[in-house]
């Protein structure tokens, strides 16, 4: 009978301190997140300083439990995978030197797994991946459209040239007044909406698969001046409606573009904004009449987690990439390729 693999991953790159044993990279045995949004909210956003002193206290815990939760011995993993980059460098060192201490206590292989990698093989913890694929990544730090010929391989084809969607998402929200993270919020404030606000889209050249938020982000700031400088009141759901109207256009069309021109087999959303209710129902729709298939993660799985990060180990792990014991946080990591 062929053995089963387990991967303890970690995950610590921002603001969830998050542990999790995955069974041959598809399947969760247990998946235990700790958000920090509780204590990070009242600053409107997350202090660097806070998420790492929040992770020291919670990480050894947080390990355990996932292990607990598992029924599993150390002796019964193959490996630890821990998210090197890219994310805030305090946050990241704590998962990183509790997966090194945890791997050579228990004489365990450490992997050193990329963020995104991670948020894209989200989608591998609910269906099979089958590629050509293509990936679009939305998440409070990238806006990134990635093809994958095979596991592990990567080729950027387009990203943001200024703010991440997430990013443009809590923008807005805090000019709406609402509370971090506002992503969340904002979708919940459009889709209640009765009408919308007609702000521009951020086209670039025609051929460009790359993005750009900052137009919109200043789009909204200056609607709102204007409305408060003739004594009125903005329509916070009118406003995020056409806010979540923009960026949901562009990324729907541009992700279908690409999915034509490189002939995929699947397109997988993944990070944050991947839970948002009106992107999920836009590529939903725009997909089903292009007829390829296409796949996001749960709700729970699109957010930070560390699930995700054990699967991406896991493909990592089989094809011997292995990291040693001078693994550094990597506030600025590539998305390199470990198969080509
Ligand atoms: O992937 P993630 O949890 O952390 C990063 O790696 O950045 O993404 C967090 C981002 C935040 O900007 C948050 O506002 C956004 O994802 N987000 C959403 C929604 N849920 C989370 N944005 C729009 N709509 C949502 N429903
Ligand atoms: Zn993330």
């Amino acid at each position: 009978m062929k053995k089963d693999h387990y991967i303890l991953g970690i995950e610590t790159s921002c603001d969830e301190t998050a542990a999790s044993v995955v069974k041959n990279g598809t399947e969760i045995v247990s998946n235990i997140v700790l958000s920090q949004i509780q204590q990070q909210k009242q600053y409107g956003g997350v202090v660097p300083e806070i998420a790492s002193r929040l992770h020291v206290e919670q990480i050894t815990r947080v390990i355990e439990e996932a292990l607990l939760e598992a029924e599993l011995v150390p002796s019964d993993l193959e490996a630890v995978a821990v998210t090197e980059g890219p994310g805030l460098v305090g946050a990241l060192l704590i998962g990183i030197n509790a997966a090194k201490a945890f791997a050579f206590a228990n004489q365990l292989p450490l992997i050193g797994v990329h963020h995104i990698a991670g948020h894209i093989y989200a989608n591998q913890l609910l269906h099979p991946m089958e590629f050509p694929l293509l990936a679009l990544i939305v998440s409070g730090g990238h806006t990134e459209l990635v093809v994958m010929k095979s596991h592990g391989s990567f080729e950027l084809i387009g990203e943001t040239r200024d703010d991440a969607a997430g990013e443009a998402y809590d923008k807005v929200a805090r000019v709406l007044g609402l509370q971090y993270p506002g992503g969340p919020h904002v979708d919940r404030l459009a889709l209640e909406s009765d009408g919308s606000v007609e702000f521009p889209r951020a086209w670039l050249e025609s051929d460009s698969y790359d993005f750009s938020f900052s137009g919109l982000k200043s789009a909204v700031i200056n609607y709102k001046h204007n409305v408060v400088q003739k004594g009125g009141e903005i329509n916070p759901q009118h406003v995020a409606a056409g806010f979540q109207e923009s960026v949901v256009e562009v990324l729907t069309a541009k992700t279908v573009r690409a999915a034509r021109e490189f002939e995929v087999k699947q397109v997988i959303a993944a990070g944050g904004v991947a839970a948002n209710k009106g992107l999920r129902s836009s590529l939903t729709e725009a997909l089903e009449i292009e007829n390829i298939p296409f796949y996001v993660p749960t709700i729970a799985l699109c957010t930070d987690n560390a699930a995700m990060i054990a699967s991406a180990g896991y493909e990592m792990w089989k094809s011997g990439v292995r990291s040693d014991s001078t693994m550094n946080g990597r506030p600025g990591m590539e998305l390199n390729s470990w198969n080509e």
